[in-house]
């Protein structure tokens, strides 16, 4: 069984073939980085037009390098939501075109899903799968949340931001540090030479009851902090040393979230399980230390993905449609994209978070 996913929800035009055994075939991943970096942040128009002008070459290529013909796929997997809807459109009506003329099964994957299950793609150390359930902590320039992942399709969401996700965090902060887009990579970059004591910052929401995070009031000290530096353009000590401020302070808050969710978690899912990180912020190393820390503390194992699978990638989509498809079957045609889709409907709304949640 082979399927072809296509990842378009963002800045990235993506498309891959991986199969029932959990080998990526092939992984063509286009940045848009250059169209956007002049506006110093992803402009939605400028994505959709980019990703019709690259989808066809991306798709010809995955398919070329994983030596499949459309005729071999099992289905045709496509990002259906939530993202940029003008993106998100030419994905799946790629996908469907090519379902259509081929007369072949169409998936449409929720993106939040395709970074939730990437975990099970890549596998333990020791190369199985990773078993359900197991406690997610959701970490992406659009979304901050930790869910009991309790099989595919199935999420509850225990907690979610009530501002800005992680990824925007640190994508605004380096804005504001004057770094270039997107921010995160260059944080940690910069983080690496820096004294993560020099700055004091909040820990917003450490210490409370529950599993919300907060990070727009954490952004507002990193830009106050700059405007008490001496005038003049930084130095790379100042730059370094508010990166790697920063970048321990989010460690500290994810480790306080996590606390509370390990223990919800365990409360209802006694004796199993692991924590898993997933979502381009999981790239970081810094936070993937600190989790894998956390995790061994409180008796569970950690899984993270492979850097090159946490950012937005076509393979994580084929692997969701992959096994969407073998528990649930095809969608039909008619779908329509979405430019939101929770991934636990039920959930209730986390208080000011507005429609992030
Ligand atoms: O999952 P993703 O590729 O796209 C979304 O679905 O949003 O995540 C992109 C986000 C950006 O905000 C980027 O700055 C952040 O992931 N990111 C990182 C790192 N690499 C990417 N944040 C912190 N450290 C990194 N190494
Ligand atoms: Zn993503």
């Amino acid at each position: 069984m082979i399927v072809l996913g296509i990842e378009t929800s963002c800045d990235e035009t993506a498309a891959a073939v991986v199969d029932a055994d959990r080998r990526i075939l092939s992984n063509i991943v286009l940045s848009q980085l250059e169209a956007h970096a002049p506006y110093g942040g992803v402009v939605p128009e400028i994505a959709a037009r980019a990703h019709v002008e690259a989808v066809d070459d991306v798709v010809a290529q995955a398919m070329y390098e994983a030596g499949a013909k459309f005729t071999d796929l099992s289905c045709i997997a496509a990002t259906g939501g939530p993202g940029l809807i003008g993106g998100v459109i030419v994905g799946v009506m790629t996908a469907k075109a090519i379902a259509l003329a081929e007369a072949k099964p169409f998936v449409a994957v929720n993106h939040l899903e395709a970074h939730a299950l990437t975990a099970r793609l890549s596998g333990t150390e020791s190369g199985e799968v990773v078993a359900f359930p197991y406690l997610l902590l959701l970490v992406s320039g659009g979304h901050c949340q930790l869910l009991i992942v309790e099989g595919v399709g199935s999420y509850r969401r225990i907690g979610t931001t009530v501002d800005d996700a992680l990824g925007e965090a640190f994508d605004k902060s380096a804005k504001l540090m004057g770094l270039g887009y997107p921010g995160g990579p260059k944080v940690e970059a910069w983080a690496q030479n820096g004294d993560d004591r020099r700055f004091p910052l909040p820990r917003p929401m450490r210490g409370r009851a529950g599993c919300e995070f907060s990070f727009s009031g954490l952004k507002t000290k990193v830009r106050q902090t700059l405007e008490e530096l001496p005038s003049g353009p930084f130095t790379d000590s100042d730059i370094a040393d508010l990166c790697a401020s920063f970048q321990r302070a989010v460690g500290d808050v994810l480790e306080d979230r996590c606390t509370n969710a390990i223990a919800m978690f365990q409360a209802q899912c006694p004796g199993v399980g692991a924590l898993v990180v997933a979502g381009g912020v999981a790239a970081n190393a810094y936070l993937r230390d600190r989790l894998t820390v956390l995790a061994a503390a409180h008796g569970l194992r950690f899984h993270a993905p492979p850097i090159y699978l946490c950012t937005d990638n076509g393979a994580m989509v084929a692997w969701a449609g992959l096994e969407k498809f073998q528990q649930r079957g095809a969608d039909n045609l008619a779908f329509k994209p979405r430019p939101r889709w929770p991934l636990d409907p039920n959930a209730p709304p986390a208080v000011f978070a507005g429609v992030k949640a």
